[in-house]
């Protein structure tokens, strides 16, 4: 099993992607920092990607430039994809079923870690929930996981990574953040199991690096930061001028696109590299 996020692993950001050129883009951020990467996708881009070039693509790009890149399906909600990622070479899924009752997600986690297991994929759960929305993934309710409700889950499930509900937003964030960084600090007192934060999104550097400064911290989800700065490009080449009909260059939006995803994500590897000198 190719056991690439654990206790004593590498952090990871996990960026989520919706095609090749934007994989490209984050790609091009990691090796340009030198650090490895989760690239995430969710239910809806893993719907309308052709699957097994886009990961074809990742591996090759990733093997010839030298960047340790990871596949990572989130927030998956239905049994089939999970069931086709791990034959198409995923490296990780993430079964949520956070909005179930407890006894119910560590059924069903359990169900996802027999199938993945059998192809060595890792899987990651989530415990709480995480209040904002993230592409076909919403929860208007934040619950914060409770750490009776963490040690029930960990005792009878053999998972690989841990998405616990800390106060962190998907999407933007409407005030500041509360975050509960004693779930961090409590789980990592009864386990080694890496903890994932989702909502990555609109959390300063100093909010990063304080997340980045736990250990069992392995694992931090940007997903609404990559579309924003898919966004600036065009925002961008609208101002100066490269939409404009006379002597379009599809190319050249292209690049400005491609350039400001990369910007983003290598500003955030950037406090991986600075977390470790701290
Ligand atoms: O699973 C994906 C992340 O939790 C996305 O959160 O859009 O707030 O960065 P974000
Ligand atoms: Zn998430």
């Amino acid at each position: 099993m190719n056991k690439y996020i654990h206790a004593g692993s590498p952090q990871f950001f996990a960026f989520n992607v919706w095609s090749i050129e934007s994989a490209k883009a984050v790609m091009d951020a990691a090796a340009q920092t030198g650090c490895g990467l989760i690239l995430q996708t969710s239910m809806k881009a893993y719907e309308q990607l052709d699957k097994e070039g886009f990961r074809t693509y990742v591996k090759d790009y990733g093997q010839k430039n030298d960047i340790k890149t990871y596949l990572h399906l989130d927030h998956c909600r239905k049994m089939e994809y999970i069931h086709e990622a791990v034959d198409l070479g995923w490296d990780s899924v993430m079964i949520d079923a956070s909005e179930k009752p407890l006894c119910e997600n560590i059924v069903i986690t359990n169900e996802v870690i027999r199938t993945a297991r059998q192809k060595g994929v890792l899987v990651e759960a989530e415990i709480g929930q995480i209040r904002g929305q993230e592409d076909d993934i919403s929860s208007v309710k934040a619950g914060i996981a409770g750490m009776r409700e963490i040690e029930e889950f960990l005792k009878n499930t053999d998972v690989d990574m841990l998405a616990a509900a800390i106060g962190t937003v998907h999407g933007l964030y409407k005030g500041a953040p509360d975050i509960h960084y004693d779930v961090i600090e409590q789980t990592a007192q009864i386990t080694e199991i890496p903890f994932v934060v989702h909502g990555g999104t609109g959390l300063s550097d100093g909010e990063l690096l304080r997340l980045l400064s736990y250990k069992n911290v392995k694992k931090i989800n940007i997903s609404t930061d990559v579309k924003l700065a898919y966004r600036r490009g065009i925002e961008e080449s609208i101002r100066d001028g490269a939409m404009e009909p006379k002597g379009f260059d599809p190319l050249r939006v292209e690049r400005r696109i491609h350039d400001s995803i990369q910007q983003m994500a290598a500003e955030k590897m950037e406090l991986l590299k600075k977390g470790r000198t701290m």
